[in-house]
């Protein structure tokens, strides 16, 4: 089983590499790559590109069967900070470009004016650095704000926490209207969900775990979702979602565990949530 991206749009199944540095990266990429992941999220702030790009090199997987997020800190966001920055990241993951580059957090306070970073990232996009480009934490106003910048049709996704205790419902229709994509992170609210009766209960029906359930339910809205494990089991079923189908009572059941439970909101960082 694979989930070898389109050249169109992003794939609708990854593998994130968030805490994971050293030896427990490269083994979790490693082992991923082994069970079919053809897609990896990596951030320059991870600390982990170097490693990331030594178990895709080790893995022997053709570079065009892969798809490699990165993502730019806040230090860089200014103009004559995002192409090296890029570049560097572009090293340290051994390849000539990567399929998408998002910019991880809005500028703390507004400091570098978002058309600034945009205009770079399309200037990294025109020299073939980057095939597509996108946002990462931002709001319904930076949201529109990219798009008067560049135009919705160049921001490729918005990546934001989303799982089944926090949907971020009015986002995600202002998304869908402009047609950008929302690629979901904590889809497993950094485990909680696992504890979760109804989606138990629904997992129980289909012979599944919990977390297939979660990350099936964020598929079947349209999302894509970038779980990250250390253990090779996790990794394999969370993988088998992509062949889960839930019914639309089921996803009527999670669509009522809605309960704004947001884990991530680093102060400084964070926009105002709409
Ligand atoms: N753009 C941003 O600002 C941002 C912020 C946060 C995250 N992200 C991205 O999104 C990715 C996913 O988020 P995340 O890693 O924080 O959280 P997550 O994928 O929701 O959860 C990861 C945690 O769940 C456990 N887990 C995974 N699969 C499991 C399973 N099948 N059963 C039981 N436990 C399971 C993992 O433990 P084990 O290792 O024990 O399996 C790990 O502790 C990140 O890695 C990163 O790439 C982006």
């Amino acid at each position: 089983m694979t989930t070898t991206p389109s050249h169109s749009s992003i794939p609708s199944f990854g593998l994130g590499t968030f805490r994971l540095k050293d030896q427990a990266v490269i083994d979790s990429v490693t082992t991923a790559l082994e069970l079919g992941y053809r897609a990896i999220d990596t951030a320059q702030i991870y600390g982990n590109e170097a490693e990331v790009g030594q178990a895709i090199a080790g893995s022997g997987i053709a570079r065009g069967d892969l798809f490699i997020t990165t993502k730019i800190w806040t230090a860089n966001l200014a103009a004559g900070h995002v192409i090296p920055s890029l570049k560097e990241s572009l090293e340290k993951l051994r390849t000539a470009h990567v399929n998408l580059t998002l910019i991880h957090w809005p500028s703390p306070g507004g400091a570098v004016p978002l058309a600034e970073t945009l205009g770079e990232l399309m200037q990294a996009k025109a020299q073939g650095l980057t095939r597509r480009i996108g946002v990462s934490n931002f709001n319904i106003a930076l949201l529109q704000e990219a798009i008067d910048a560049v135009g919705a049709a160049n921001i490729s996704t918005n990546q934001v926490e989303l799982s089944p205790y926090l949907q971020n419902l009015k986002l995600v229709e202002f998304a869908k209207k402009q047609g950008i994509h929302i690629t979901s992170y904590m889809t497993l609210a950094y485990g909680k969900v696992l504890q979760d009766p109804v989606l138990a209960d629904i997992a129980k029906v289909h012979g599944v775990t919990s977390a297939q359930v979660a990350m099936a339910w964020a598929m079947q809205l349209g999302h894509a979702v970038i779980p990250s494990s250390t253990k090779r089991a996790n990794l394999e079923s969370n993988l088998k979602a992509t062949l889960l189908t839930l019914s639309d009572p089921e996803m009527a059941q999670i669509a009522a565990l809605e309960r704004n439970g947001r884990e991530v909101n680093p102060a400084g960082l964070a926009p105002a949530w709409d």
